[in-house]
């Protein structure tokens, strides 16, 4: 069972980028776990297709501390790749495993809210998550499936958020019980390259200090801290080893827990 603090509550799962396309064992634990009454939101990133679409395009893409420097034009990209093209499959490929999936994305009823970065553009790096379509589709026995796209708190414009930080925001908002990030490595590593079963604050403060974690695993940590803080249990696991969704769930010692 799940040592949470918020027992049954919502599970959210983070699929990464760097592992869509590798994850079949996890989104079909996603939906058993749906199955067996688990209310499941899945928050996606797509930081890789975003990239390839861009070089399609002609465009570059920036990285400020692992997150998208976003421009007008970048934006464009980013909303029709992430809320369109990778939010619709994921959808798809969960409605062929049996579940009730329901794509929506951040702008969706104000889902997601952020003021607008001033160093990286049209970037949420604050987001807020307003819960409530989120709950009602839950409580209706669907899959939600959320795109990392969101408001400007002035609604002036659709901001690229951090699918990280989206994830964050979502489990804090609906009392998670667990978060879970997907991604391409085993652990976080320390400088040895050790996995780190557990991860408390200090440690993460002294081992971000010194550059040994960076880049994509940032926004992971700073969002957990988040999610703990509201008593979820937070993992960062790998998403290609099969199955692991559901040890996480179920509180074995994989991948990287948050302490
Ligand atoms: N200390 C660390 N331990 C493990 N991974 C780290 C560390 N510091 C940085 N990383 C990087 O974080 C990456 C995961 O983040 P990212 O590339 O954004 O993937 P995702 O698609 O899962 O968000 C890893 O592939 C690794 O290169
Ligand atoms: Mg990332």
């Amino acid at each position: 069972m799940s040592a949470s603090r918020n027992g049954n509550g919502p599970i959210v799962i983070k699929i990464g980028g760097s592992t869509l396309g590798e994850h079949d064992t996890s989104l079909s634990d996603c939906v058993e776990l749906h199955r067996e009454g688990r209310q499941v939101v899945v928050v996606h990133g797509g930081g890789a297709a975003v990239t390839d679409w861009q070089r399609r395009l002609g465009a570059e893409a920036t990285w400020v501390d692992g997150l998208r420097s976003t421009t007008p034009e970048s934006l464009e990209v980013v909303v029709a790749v992430l809320a369109g093209l990778i939010n619709k499959e994921l959808t798809r490929q969960l409605q062929l495993l049996g579940a009730p999936a329901v794509g929506l994305s951040g702008v969706d009823a104000g889902t997601l809210c952020s003021p607008i970065s001033e160093r990286i553009g049209l970037v949420g790096e604050t987001p807020r998550c307003n819960p409530h379509t989120l709950q009602r589709t839950l409580d209706a026995g669907l899959l939600p499936v959320l795109a990392p796209v969101g408001l400007s708190n002035d609604l002036s414009t659709i901001l690229n958020i951090n699918a990280d930080a989206a994830a964050g925001a979502v489990a804090f908002a609906l009392d998670a019980a667990s978060l879970i990030f997907l991604t391409d490595v085993a652990q976080v590593m320390d400088a040895e390259g050790t996995g780190i079963g557990s991860l408390n604050a200090e440690r993460q403060g002294e081992l971000i200090e010194q550059d040994v974690i960076e880049g994509g695993m940032l926004p992971k940590l700073r969002a957990g801290r988040d999610a703990l803080s509201c008593g979820a249990e937070v993992r960062i696991v790998d998403g290609r080893q099969p199955h692991i969704v559901r040890q996480a769930v179920e509180g074995e010692a994989v991948g990287t827990a948050l302490s």
